[in-house]
């Protein structure tokens, strides 16, 4: 023992002579430097020996991490066990989603100490921020079915104080990345699956059709089948186009799978469930993904529940860097939560009333169409509700180059309600909009308090050079936490760096891309040749006026009207403000006309 002491003492004193104040007990003298010290403390106090001899900063991660972990571990066999105290279906149906998240949260927690997995900081504190938003989520559960009263208490632990101070242990000042960004993609998107993105008909595994010419008539038999494939690589299910009413779950197991749909108009998987109806937010999805490195394609979820029903989600997301291209998402209050990990949408439709993209994942929307839909009588619509809990988290939600609008069921009725672009659903919600087009529904306050002060001072909500008429910052919210971006690093580190988009002739490229940003709200470059978009890229060196572009093939003009006019009835509009923004000067309605996309 005389000897265990005195080569600690040396061996404390040989690193670093402050440390020598750990002498006494060294795993409470790192529990004070918590954020919650008590729980810390109480149950090192409870294991003297366990975690053995804390030198460094490194060593408490990993103790603090295995506290967390055990804990958890033993809260998720109460929470199981509990199951029989529920005393009807809303303690049960609160109870049931409670089991999926301790499970999500436990397994965030091993991998994160699991120490074969290649794992940056950035990584880790995603992985511990989703652990934390799990338990969040349980808890809300219970309390927006009224059912808090009696099961909340008897499910009470720590382990939501432990998990964040391994989230503040982890934040050393490089879990704040600079976003990066390859060919339009995130930089931790791989380039094969980003071919799988832009390939016009990518090879599936499974097809699914309603009319049996595929592998499966439901999107569900299909899941189910590929959930016995072995191995975890890329698995696509290609959906061909129509209405599948059913609610699909892709669990935790799932990982790589893609959903490719034969477009956002055709492909529609459809659901209504809501808390109205008796279910938690978290379970009213239509469409649930958690299985990391999920890919959807040219697919619309939708939940039919309406306004009436209050929140009523049609996908929600825990899936870590899942990627959504060319979706469209349609619902009412909550349409899309955006619940946890890292996740980028590019090039989507996103329809809403109340908190229409909510959630405390890191999320990055890029050239998207989002448009407020007519609430109940006595309703503000507010585009998101960022839910961040800890200010050590490294979520947040950044929407980019996007555009902001009335759909068409609140275009006359505009003077009734309040369009505002967030609001503040936890103490450190983080939201950002960089340059994108916001139109005249956008209220000049901007912001909407959630309840009286909440949050306003250490919420952190920026806006960095949108345009139209509702983005003027003159007559913004004065909250301590907002700010309008003026210095171009604030916004980098959240915008991506635009980035060519690809081919060698650089002159041609940057037209094409130009055109192309231009032309996809009407969904029309995929329907064009090669040939074609070199042919774009020529013509837009002269004269903008004397465009003329042909489709050869009847049919696919006509295709081409078809879909930009179901989708979005001013499709034809949003491609003419599109060249505006874009900086092509051109008479765009003469384009859009020879191109068909206007009569
Ligand atoms: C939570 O931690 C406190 C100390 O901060 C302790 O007194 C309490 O017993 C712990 N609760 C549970 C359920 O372990
Ligand atoms: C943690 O991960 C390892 C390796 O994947 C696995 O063997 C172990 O069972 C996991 N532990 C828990 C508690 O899930
Ligand atoms: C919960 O209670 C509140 C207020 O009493 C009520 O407005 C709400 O509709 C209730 N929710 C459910 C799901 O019963
Ligand atoms: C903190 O930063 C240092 C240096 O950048 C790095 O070596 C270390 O792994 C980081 N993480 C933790 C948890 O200390
Ligand atoms: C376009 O829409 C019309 C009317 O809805 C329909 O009859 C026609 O088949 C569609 N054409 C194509 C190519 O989708
Ligand atoms: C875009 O340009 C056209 C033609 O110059 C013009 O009519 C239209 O109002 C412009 N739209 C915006 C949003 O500036």
């Amino acid at each position: 023992m005389a000897m265990n002491i005195l080569f600690f003492i040396l061996l404390t004193i040989s690193i670093s002579p402050y440390l020598s104040s750990a002498l006494l007990n060294d795993a409470s003298w790192w529990c004070e430097k918590m954020p919650n010290p008590e729980p810390c403390k109480h149950f090192m106090s409870t294991k003297p020996n366990k975690f053995g001899l804390i030198l460094h900063k490194s060593d408490f991660r990993k103790v603090a991490l295995e506290l967390a972990m055990e804990r958890a571990l033993n809260a998720e066999s109460h929470t199981k066990w509990l199951g029989q105290k529920c005393r009807n279906e809303r303690e049960k149906a609160a109870w049931s989603d409670c089991l999926k998240l301790y499970e999500s949260t436990i397994l965030q927690l091993n991998q994160t100490l699991d120490p074969t997995t290649k794992c940056t900081d950035f990584d880790a504190q995603t992985w511990l921020s989703t652990a934390l938003t799990n338990l969040e989520t349980c808890r809300a559960g219970f309390v927006e079915l009224n059912a808090s009263d009696y099961m909340l208490p008897l499910m009470s632990n720590n382990v939501t104080k432990l998990i964040s101070n391994t989230l503040a242990i982890n934040n050393n000042g490089s879990t704040t990345p600079v976003e990066s960004y390859k060919h339009g993609f995130p930089g931790w998107f791989r380039p094969g699956d980003r071919k799988l993105l832009q390939t016009a008909a990518p090879r599936a595994n499974i097809v699914v059709a309603q009319d049996g010419s595929g592998n499966y008539r439901t999107v569900k038999a299909a899941i189910d089948a590929a959930a016995k494939r072995s191995g975890s690589g890329r698995f696509v299910i290609y959906i061909k186009r129509g209405v599948y009413r059913e609610n699909i779950e892709i669990g935790n197991k799932m990982k790589n799978i893609m959903l490719v749909g034969d477009g956002m108009k055709y492909t529609i998987i459809t659901g209504s469930r809501s808390v109205g109806g008796g279910s938690t937010t978290f379970n009213s999805a239509t469409v649930i993904v958690t299985g990391s490195g999920f890919i959807a394609r040219g697919i619309t979820f939708r939940n039919t529940a309406g306004p009436q029903n209050h929140q009523a989600v049609a996908l929600r997301s825990g899936s870590d860097l899942s990627v959504f291209y060319r979706c469209g998402f349609e619902g009412y209050q909550d349409t899309l939560y955006v619940h946890s990990q890292r996740q980028f949408y590019k090039e989507c439709y996103i329809y809403g009333t109340v908190d229409f993209i909510f959630g405390n994942a890191a999320v990055v929307f890029q050239n998207c169409m989002i448009y407020g839909r007519r609430p109940m009588a006595s309703q503000k619509i507010t585009i998101t509700a960022q839910g961040r809990t800890d200010s050590n988290q490294n979520t947040g939600i950044s929407i980019q180059n996007s555009r902001i609008m009335a759909a068409s069921d609140l275009k006359p009725v505009l003077n009734s309600f309040k369009t505002f672009l967030g609001r503040p659903w936890k103490q450190y919600s983080r939201t950002v909009f960089l340059k994108n087009y916001m139109d005249g529904l956008v209220d000049p306050a901007g912001w909407l308090e959630w309840d009286g002060n909440f949050a306003l001072n250490t919420l952190y909500y920026g806006e960095y050079r949108n345009t139209g008429p509702g983005s003027s910052t003159s007559r913004r919210v004065k909250w301590r936490g907002y700010r309008v971006i003026t210095n171009s690093n604030e916004a980098s580190r959240k915008r991506a760096r635009r980035k060519r988009c690809g081919g060698r002739k650089k002159g041609h490229t940057s037209r094409i891309c130009k055109y192309q940003r231009a032309v996809y709200l009407g969904f029309l470059w995929d329907l064009l040749t090669p040939k074609q978009h070199v042919k774009f890229g020529r013509m837009l060196r002269r004269k903008p006026t004397k465009i003329e572009i042909k489709i050869e093939d009847k049919e696919e003009l006509e295709e081409a009207r078809n879909r930009t006019a179901a989708v979005n009835p001013t499709g034809a509009t949003a491609l003419l403000h599109h060249f505006n923004t874009s900086s092509a000067s051109a008479s765009a309605s003469t384009k859009a006309q020879r191109i068909g996309l206007q009569s």
